[in-house]
């Protein structure tokens, strides 16, 4: 960063003009009674907020039970449905006829949804769930690319109670399957194959090669949507969604359930251990979703919502298939990816739709600046954008040098970047800017949201100054928290409830406060998570399926190392049982190596690099000496203290490429 660059940082990007009096959360006053508000009366303001976004059957009477904590409750004794407040209520106010969904197939096929024809796609699909036996409580695995379909299966589940967990379509057959067994699944809901960057990728055979390896024996049927039309196999429990879904009629009477009601399970990565499964509930997670998506987004009728997450992470849930919904929005969902025809397709897809509110990841922020500095035609110059008034940012920091590219070239200079911190388990964004309110810096998501009591503490749960760096802690449950981890309460409470923390959150990420501003920085996770182009994998993970491979390996140790587009790379350090192989036998072993990690785990955890050595750093104690991996991953001269190592002839191996 230049001199000049670091003026201007200081001074920070307040908040357009029009926005201070205009915005549903105007200026900083606006703000400021915000969290008196939540300070003076936290259930108080919950309930508030409960009342202002969802409209609820019956009405709770509990706001927040804590009594068996951290197993929180928020407004447990009232009853709603989430697809009723996404749909039914959309359509009874009025906007039947308005867009919903603004679909962009892979090549640029474009199809218009109204609130009222996704309502009816929703009942349909419902009523074909529940002909298939398909009841409240039960579990549905959805393993679908990007489509209104892949929605509406979600807002189906959500309309008759069952749970649904969504699975990547970027996952392998393997994932798929550890996925489908732990829920204990009644139902697959796939398509024959999925589209993205001009190929055609299979789905249903993986889902077929998953139910085969065993575990899945409560799937009864697997719901295929018909996308391309290709050649898959046919099993009795198979059914073609297109003929399920038109044999049924359009209205769907909701279930009703209890605000406590998971509304969907989905797996993340965490330091140790298979992915958990995450579980939301429906009445506070909706609550969070449709404040969050309000404010932060400052989202009004006319708006155009756009945001490129996969329906496969959370991201995809709370702002694709429940949060624009909820709020009775017109949103933009894209099938395909931003390099395909080619690297300007973002910037094609904002100008053709008029997108005005633009939510993405800093790696896809960072890849389409490296693809515009490469060729004068792929730079958002070249397109109208206009439109554009807000821009988000979401999934892991987001580097200065990034953040003012995207204001300056994609957001014209004039519209407020809201880099929003979350997780998972968080459901709904926690810390982040908001459009009216905020003086921008850039890198830090600023200030949490009213109501989220977010804190710095050290080790022992003690408060750290502003200025120092600690641990990220929520002081306070919040309604979109997650509620357990599916079947393992325990790994919920050890996971997220550590003892020394006095009861306060523990969300993994190390962080600081600016002197100042109190404005928080995001330092990155403080556990064994990577985070790779905003996915969030467990170096364990990745080691244990490198350790599957029981012909070739006999032990790995993964690490990140920084990279300057998808933010971390992932590196393997791997002992074989052979001999160490170098030169071409190295290479070739690489590349296999990788394969198998994508076949185990999916192509998004195939490492970028593997180094083969005799051995691992390990100190006497036999435990292997990750920071000392990280040094050699990232090219770095050893500086720390090697003498607990047992073997330090191990390095000057390591530091070999092969
Ligand atoms: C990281 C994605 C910095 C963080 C919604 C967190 C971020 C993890 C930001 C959660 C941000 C997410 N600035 N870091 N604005 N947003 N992260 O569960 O490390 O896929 O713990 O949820 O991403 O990733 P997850």
């Amino acid at each position: 960063m230049n001199a000049s660059e670091k003026i201007h940082n200081l001074a920070g990007y307040p908040p357009p003009h029009r926005l201070l009096h205009t915005a549903h959360v105007p200026g900083r006053a606006a703000y400021n009674a915000l969290v008196a508000e939540s300070e003076e009366d936290y259930a108080g303001y919950w309930a508030r907020l409960a009342h202002v976004f969802v409209q609820w059957k019956t009405p709770f009477t509990r706001t927040l039970d804590s009594d068996n904590a951290p197993f929180y409750k928020w407004f447990e004794d009232g009853t709603l449905n989430v697809s009723w407040n996404c749909l039914d209520r959309q359509v009874n106010e009025g906007k039947g006829d308005k867009t919903a969904i603004v679909f962009e197939a892979d090549d640029g096929t474009v199809t218009h949804t109204s609130y009222a024809q996704l309502l009816g796609m929703t009942c349909r699909m419902a009523n074909a769930l529940k002909a298939l036996g398909v009841k409240k409580g039960d579990r549905v695995v959805i393993y679908m690319s990007m489509s209104v379909e892949g929605v509406v299966a979600m807002q189906a589940c959500a309309r008759i109670g069952a749970i649904h967990s969504v699975v990547f379509g970027g996952f392998s057959a393997h994932s798929l399957r550890d996925r489908i067994a732990d829920t204990g699944a009644v139902l697959v809901v796939t398509a024959d194959e999925q589209v993205r960057g001009g190929k055609t990728l299979p789905l249903k055979a993986l889902v077929d090669e998953a139910l085969s390896m065993g575990g899945c024996e409560a799937v009864r049927n697997v719901l295929v949507y018909r996308r391309t039309g290709g050649d898959i196999a046919w099993t009795a429990r198979d059914r073609w969604m297109d003929e399920m879904a038109s044999a049924q009629p359009d209205t769907c009477v909701p279930e009703w359930v209890g605000a406590e009601h998971p509304l969907f399970l989905l797996y993340t990565s965490g330091s140790t251990g298979k992915p958990k499964g995450v579980q939301h509930s429906s009445g506070g997670y909706l609550v969070q979703a449709a404040a969050t998506m309000k404010w932060t987004f400052d989202i009004r009728d006319e708006d155009v919502f756009w945001c490129t997450a996969d329906i496969g992470w959370i991201t995809g849930h709370t702002y694709i298939a429940y949060g624009p919904l909820a709020v009775g929005a017109t949103q933009v969902v894209f099938e395909g990816v931003p390099t395909y025809p080619d690297a300007g397709r973002f910037w094609k897809m904002i100008e053709r739709h008029k997108v005005t509110v633009f939510y993405t990841a800093p790696t896809a922020i960072r890849s389409l600046i490296k693809a515009a500095e490469g060729d004068a035609q792929l730079h958002p110059a070249r397109f109208d954008l206009r439109s554009l008034r807000i821009l988000g940012s979401v999934g892991e920091p987001i580097n200065p040098a990034a953040w003012e590219w995207y204001h300056a070239h994609v957001g014209g200079g004039r519209c407020p970047i809201v880099d929003t911190w979350w997780q998972t388990e968080t459901g709904a964004q926690m810390i982040t800017p908001l459009p009216g309110v905020t003086t921008l810096v850039p890198g830090s998501c600023t200030l949490p949201f009213p109501g989220i009591a977010a804190a710095i503490v050290d080790e022992t749960g003690e408060d750290v100054p502003n200025g120092q760096s600690g641990l990220l802690v929520i002081k306070k449950p919040w309604p979109s928290m997650i509620r357990t981890i599916w079947g393992d309460d325990a790994r919920y409470v050890a996971s997220y409830y550590p003892p020394e923390l006095r009861g306060y959150y523990l969300a993994g990420d190390g962080a600081s406060r600016d002197k100042d501003t109190g404005n928080f920085t995001i330092g990155g996770r403080i556990d064994d998570v990577l985070n790779v182009s905003g996915h969030r994998m467990g170096t364990m993970e990745i080691e244990s399926a490198l350790v599957a491979c029981t012909e070739l390996v006999a032990e790995a140790a993964v690490v990140g190392r920084p990279d300057d587009t998808s933010g971390e790379a992932i590196c393997a350090f791997v002992v074989l049982k052979g001999a160490r192989p170098t030169g071409p036998a190295a290479d070739k072993l690489a590349v296999q190596l990788r394969n198998w990690v994508g076949k185990e785990i999916g192509p998004i955890a195939k490492p970028r690099d593997i180094r083969f050595a005799d051995n691992l750093p390990k100190t006497r104690s036999g435990k292997i000496m990750r920071r000392l991996l990280r040094s050699v991953a990232k090219g770095e001269a050893i500086t720390q203290d090697v003498s607990t190592l047992e073997n330090p002839a191990i390095l000057a191996q390591l530091n070999e490429t092969h």
